[in-house]
C-alpha cells in the first residue's frame, strides 16, 4: 500500500517486563549532571503549541526542541558524549562522577590516556556528536556515512575535526565497516546501536539520551496522555520510552513508535511478533535520513516490546508536513525548526488528526480533545537545502 500509514499493536505475551533500572529517574539525574558539567550545556526548550493543538483537535502539544542542543542542531551528542565519558572513566579506573568535563578534557587525563581513535557510522547526527566529543578531548575520530548522505552533514562532521567520508554502503553496511576497522586497527567503536556481544557502549548511549527525557519531565507542567517517538534503530525511542515508563509506572502515557515506511524494521519486528528481529535491506530511500536504519537495536527493542503500545510505519510526505506545520504553527505558538527525522512523529500524528481517512486510527490511539501529546524534535534543519525545498517549495506534499 503506497503512501498509506499502517499501525499495529504488539501482542502482550509476557508478564515479565524488561528491567528499566538503567533508565531510572535516579540514573537520568546523574547523566544530566554529567552533561551539565559541559560549558556549552543549557537545557533545551519545551515548546508549547496549544493553539496548534486546538486547530488539530487535541488539548495540547509539547515539543522538546533538541535543535538547540550544544549548538549541534540535534540530540545525538547526548549519547556519544556520555558513552565516551564512561568508557574513559572505566579505562582510568574511575567513576564518571569523578570525571566531569573539566577533568576529562584536562592535559593530565589526555597524557594518561594516550592517543585514542573513536570510530563510528552515522547518517549525520550521531557522527557529529562523536566528532564533537573527540574534538573536546583532543582525540581522533573516524566517521563513515552511508551512500546518499547530504554534503552539509558530511561537512559539519569534518568541521569538528573528524576524518569523515561517504561510503557506497547503506547505514547497516557502514556500521559493519566501522566495526571491522575498529577490530583491525584497535580503534574504539562508538555505535548508537547494540547487537549481541556489543552492548556496553550502546547502553551508555541510551542512558545519555536520558538527559533529554529528564529535562522534558521536569519542564512538563502536566502529565502527557501520549508520547510519540520516531525510531531509526530504536535506541532513542527505547531510552525515552523506558525513562517515562519508569517514572509514570502503570499510569504511563500511551507510547507510540513512528518509523519511515522504507526503513520500518521495528514495525516489522513488532508485526511478526516471533521473538526475532526483522531487518529491512537495500537503499532505504527515505527523506528521514536519520531514521534510515534497517536493523533494530537489541536493547531498544527489548524495552519497546514491553513498554510501547503502538508501532507506526509512515510515508515520507507526513514528515514533510510535520516540518511545515512546526515551522508555521498557529498564531501565538512558537516556531520549531524541525528536520525530516525530527518532525517525523509529529508529522505522522498531524496527518492522523487532519485526514478523515485515519479516523479509526485516531480512535484506536484515543486521540481526542482531552489529549496532551509529547513529541521530541530530535533535529533541526541539518540539511538546509532540503529543508527549504520542503518548507518553501512544498516538495513531498500529500499525494492526491
Ligand atoms: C534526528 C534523529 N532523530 C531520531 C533518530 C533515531 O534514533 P535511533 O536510531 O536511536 O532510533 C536519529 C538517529 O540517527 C536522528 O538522527
Amino acid at each position: 500500500m503506497k503512501d498509506e500509514l499502517q499501525l499495529i499493536q504488539y501482542p502482550e505475551n509476557s508478564d515479565e517486563k524488561y528491567n528499566l533500572d538503567f533508565m531510572s529517574l535516579e540514573n537520568a539525574k546523574k547523566v544530566q549532571a554529567f552533561h551539565a558539567s559541559f560549558p556549552v550545556y543549557k537545557e533545551t526548550p519545551l515548546a508549547v503549541l496549544r493553539e496548534t493543538a486546538g486547530l488539530l483537535g487535541i488539548d495540547n502539544i509539547y515539543v522538546k526542541d533538541e535543535s538547540y542542543r550544544f549548538g549541534l542542531n540535534a540530540f545525538k551528542v547526548l549519547g556519544g558524549s556520555y558513552a565516551i565519558g564512561n568508557y574513559l572513566a572505566q579505562k582510568l579506573g574511575k567513576t564518571l562522577s569523578e570525571m566531569p568535563y573539566e577533568r576529562l578534557v584536562s592535559e593530565e587525563v589526555r597524557k594518561e590516556l594516550g592517543d585514542i581513535t573513536f570510530v563510528t557510522a552515522t547518517d549525520g547526527n550521531h557522527g557529529r556528536g562523536v566528532a564533537w566529543t573527540a574534538g573536546q578531548l583532543r582525540q581522533r575520530a573516524v566517521v563513515y556515512m552511508p551512500k546518499g548522505s547530504a554534503a552539509e552533514r558530511l561537512e559539519n562532521i569534518r568541521a569538528e575535526g573528524a576524518e569523515a567520508s561517504i561510503t557506497d554502503l547503506n547505514y547497516d553496511g557502514a556500521v559493519r565497516l566501522a566495526n571491522r576497522q575498529a577490530q583491525e586497527k584497535g580503534w574504539v567503536m562508538v555505535q548508537d546501536t547494540a547487537w549481541e556481544g556489543y552492548e556496553d557502549i550502546p547502553q551508555w548511549i541510551m542512558q545519555g539520551y536520558g538527559t533529554m527525557g529528564y529535562e522534558a519531565y521536569t519542564q512538563l507542567p502536566e502529565k502527557p496522555t501520549h508520547i510519540f517517538l520516531q525510531a531509526g534503530v530504536g535506541s532513542m525511542a527505547g531510552a525515552v520510552a523506558g525513562f517515562f515508563a519508569g517514572v509514570y509506572g502503570k499510569d504511563r502515557p500511551i507510547i507510540t513508535i513512528v518509523e519511515p515506511d522504507k526503513a520500518d524494521c521495528i514495525f516489522r519486528t513488532a508485526k511478526a511478533a516471533d521473538g526475532r528481529l526483522h531487518f529491512v535491506t537495500g537503499d532505504m530511500d527515505t527523506i528521514m535520513a536519520g531514521l534510515a536504519c534497517g536493523e533494530p537495536c537489541s536493547i531498544g527493542w527489548n524495552v519497546l516490546k514491553d513498554y510501547a503500545d503502538y508501532f507506526i510505519s509512515c510515508p515520507d510526505y507526513m514528515a514533510a508536513q510535520g516540518m511545515r506545520i512546526l515551522g508555521n504553527p498557529a498564531a501565538g505558538d512558537s516556531r520549531v525548526i524541525a528536520g525530516e527525522s525530527g518532525a517525523a512523529a509529529f508529522g505522522c500524528v498531524s496527518e492522523i488528526l487532519r485526514n478523515p481517512r485515519y479516523a479509526q486510527i485516531k480512535e484506536r490511539l484515543k486521540l481526542n480533545k482531552t489529549s496532551r501529546a509529547l513529541f521530541f524534535n530530535t533535529e533541526g534543519d541539518t540539511d538546509r537545502e532540503n529543508y527549504r525545498s520542503i518548507v518553501w517549495d512544498g516538495i513531498y506534499g500529500r499525494p492526491v
